[in-house]
C-alpha cells in the first residue's frame, strides 16, 4: 500500500486560531456570565484563576502534547495515539473515550448550533419584531422545535436548518485540516471577535432605554461576593467552568495538536489558544449578555434568569427581545445569533475530526469516505435527539457528556500522561521547540492537576449519580424516552469499542497497513 502522506496544519496561527476556535463557544457568551451572576460576581474569578492556572493550563499543555507526540508517530485519534505513546495495546482501549466523548457531543451540539442559524435569520427577517415577552420568545422557540404541540414527531423548519448546518460542517471537514478547518478558521475567527467587540459596544452604550444603565449591569455582574468564597461548590462550578470553556478532556485538541510537525512549539501555542479563549470570555463575554439584560429586565429580573442557570433563557429569548426595543435591533440580533454560530460551527468541526482521523488512520479509509460514514452516523443519531426533545432527550446527552465524560476524560488524559508516559519523557515533548521558557514548576502542576481531576470526579460523582441514575425529578411520561436515551449512549460505546478492536484485528491481519512514524 502506497505511503499516507499525512495531513499539516499550513500556518501557526491557522493552529492557533482552530484550538480556539474549538474552545471558544456558547460556554463563553451564555455560560460563563451565568456561572459568574450566580457564584458570587467578581468573587467568582478568584476559583476560576485558580482553575485556570492548576486545572486548564496544565491540562491544555498535557493535550498539545500528547496530540504532537501522537501525531509524530503517524496515528491522529486518541485509540492509536494511546497505544504508541505509552507502547501498551490496552491502552488503545481508554483511547476510546477520545472518539466517543466527541461523537456524543456532535450530535446534540449540532442541533443546538443550527438554532442559533436559525434565529439569526429569523431575526434579519424582523420574526420577532412587536415580540415583548418571555412567553412570547418561548412560545416561539417550542413551535420553532416543534416541543409546543402534542405529536411526537413534528418535523419543522427546525430540520431545515439542522440540515444546512450539518451540510456546512460536513463540508469544511471534507475537505481537510489544512484545506477546510484551517481556512474556516482563519476566516471565521477574526470575524467573531469583531461582531463580539462590536455587540460589546453597542451593549455598552445604550443610553435612555429600559430601566437600568449598563454600569449598572457591569456593576450587577463583577461585584464580589466573598462570603461565596467558603463554598465548596462555587470553587467546583468554577473549575467546571475552565473545563468546559477550554473545550478539555475529550481529545479535540489532542487530534488538532496532532497534524503539527515533530519540532513545531506546543508550549507557546497552548498559551495563546487558552488566552484568546479567556479574552472571549471574560472581557466580551462579561459585557454582553448580562448587562444587557440587566438594562432591560432590572437586576431582580437578571437575577431570576440566571438562577435558571439555563442559556436558552438568556440566549434566545431575553437577548432577541432586548433588540427589540433599540434601533437597528433587528441587525443586531442577527448579529447577536451570527456571533454564537460562528462560535458553534468552530466548535463542531474541531468535534468530527477526531473520529474522521480514526477512520483514516486505524481502517485507512480516505477522507471523502470517512465523512461520508460519519455524515451517516450523525443523522442517524440525531432522529432521536430531534424528535424526543421535549422528553429531555438533548438534555440527557449535555448531563451525561458535561459533568461525567469530559471529567473522566481528562483524569485518563492526566493519569497516561504523569503515570503512563512519566514526567521526565512528558516534559522533554512539551518543551521541545518550545519558543518560551516554562518553568520547571508546570511539572507540578500537572501532578497537581491529576489529583485536582480525581478529587473533583470524586464529588460530582458522589453528589450527582445517586439522583441521576435513579432519575429524581423526570417527570414519569419522560421516563421511557431518557431510559432510551441512556440505553442508546451504552449502546455507542459498546460499538466504538468493537470498532478499536476490529481496527486493531484487521492491521493484524494484514488487512490495513498501520501508519507510520514519519521520518522528517
Ligand atoms: N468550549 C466550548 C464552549 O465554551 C464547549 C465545548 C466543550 C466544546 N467541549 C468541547 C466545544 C469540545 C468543542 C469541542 O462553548
Amino acid at each position: 500500500m502506497a505511503q499516507r502522506r499525512p495531513e499539516r496544519w499550513a500556518t501557526r496561527i491557522g493552529v492557533i486560531l482552530a484550538v480556539a476556535g474549538s474552545a471558544v463557544g456558547l460556554g463563553n457568551f451564555l455560560r460563563f456570565p451565568t456561572q459568574v451572576a450566580v457564584y458570587g460576581g467578581g468573587a467568582f474569578m478568584i476559583p476560576y484563576f485558580c482553575a485556570l492556572l492548576f486545572l486548564g493550563l496544565p491540562l491544555m499543555w498535557i493535550e498539545w502534547t500528547l496530540g504532537r507526540y501522537g501525531g509524530g508517530l503517524g496515528r491522529h485519534s486518541l485509540p492509536g495515539i494511546y497505544h504508541v505513546v505509552t507502547g501498551r495495546r490496552w491502552a488503545k482501549y481508554l483511547g476510546v473515550l477520545g472518539i466517543y466523548i466527541p461523537f456524543v457531543i456532535v450530535v446534540y451540539y449540532t442541533y443546538v448550533e443550527s438554532w442559533t442559524l436559525g434565529y439569526g435569520v429569523y431575526s434579519a427577517l424582523g420574526k420577532f419584531s412587536g415580540f415583548s415577552t418571555k412567553e412570547q420568545m418561548a412560545h416561539a422557540l417550542g413551535s420553532y422545535l416543534g416541543t409546543a404541540g402534542d405529536a411526537v414527531w413534528t418535523p419543522t423548519l427546525a430540520v431545515l436548518f439542522l440540515a444546512i448546518t450539518l451540510a456546512l460542517n460536513f463540508l469544511v471537514v471534507r475537505r481537510g485540516i489544512s484545506g477546510g478547518i484551517e481556512k474556516l478558521s482563519r476566516f471565521a475567527m477574526p470575524l467573531l471577535f469583531l461582531m463580539a467587540v462590536a455587540l460589546v459596544v453597542r451593549v455598552l452604550t445604550l443610553r435612555d432605554v429600559g430601566v437600568a444603565t449598563p454600569a449598572q449591569g457591569l456593576d450587577f455582574l463583577w461585584r464580589p461576593d466573598f462570603s461565596r468564597l467558603g463554598d465548596a461548590r462555587v470553587w467546583l462550578a468554577a473549575a467546571g467552568q475552565i473545563f468546559f470553556t477550554l473545550s478539555l478532556g475529550l481529545g479535540a485538541i489532542i487530534t488538532y495538536a496532532s497534524y503539527l510537525r515533530k519540532d513545531d512549539d506546543v508550549a507557546l501555542a497552548g498559551l495563546t489558544s487558552a488566552s484568546l479563549n479567556e479574552f472571549a470570555e471574560v472581557i466580551l463575554g462579561g459585557s454582553l449578555a448580562i448587562p444587557a439584560a440587566v438594562v432591560f429586565f432590572g437586576t431582580v429580573g437578571t437575577m431570576k434568569l440566571a438562577e435558571t442557570g439555563s442559556s436558552v433563557q438568556l440566549g434566545f429569548f431575553a437577548m432577541p427581545l432586548i433588540f427589540q426595543q433599540i434601533p437597528l435591533g433587528n441587525f443586531f440580533g442577527m448579529l447577536w445569533f451570527l456571533l454564537l454560530f460562528f462560535a458553534g460551527i468552530t466548535s463542531s468541526v474541531s468535534l468530527l475530526q477526531p473520529l474522521l482521523a480514526f477512520f483514516q488512520d486505524e481502517f485507512g479509509w480516505t477522507r471523502h469516505r470517512a465523512t461520508a460514514v460519519l455524515l451517516a452516523m450523525t443523522v442517524v443519531c440525531l432522529v432521536p435527539v430531534v424528535g424526543l426533545m421535549k422528553f429531555g432527550f438533548l438534555d440527557e446527552m449535555d448531563f451525561w457528556s458535561n459533568n461525567i465524560l469530559l471529567p473522566l476524560g481528562a483524569l485518563v488524559e492526566a493519569l497516561v500522561f504523569v503515570g503512563l508516559i512519566g514526567m521526565k519523557r512528558g516534559w522533554e515533548e512539551l518543551t521541545r521547540g518550545a519558543q518560551i521558557r516554562l518553568p520547571g514548576a508546570v511539572r507540578y502542576l500537572m501532578y497537581l492537576s491529576a489529583v485536582y481531576l480525581t478529587a473533583l470526579f470524586g464529588v460530582w460523582i458522589y453528589q450527582q449519580a445517586v439522583p441521576k441514575l435513579t432519575l429524581q425529578g423526570v417527570a414519569a411520561e419522560a421516563r421511557p424516552y431518557v431510559l432510551t436515551c441512556r440505553v442508546m449512549l451504552a449502546a455507542l460505546l459498546i460499538l466504538m469499542l468493537v470498532k478499536v478492536r476490529v481496527a486493531w484485528q484487521r492491521q493484524r491481519a494484514g488487512y490495513v497497513t498501520p501508519p507510520t512514524p514519519e521520518s522528517e
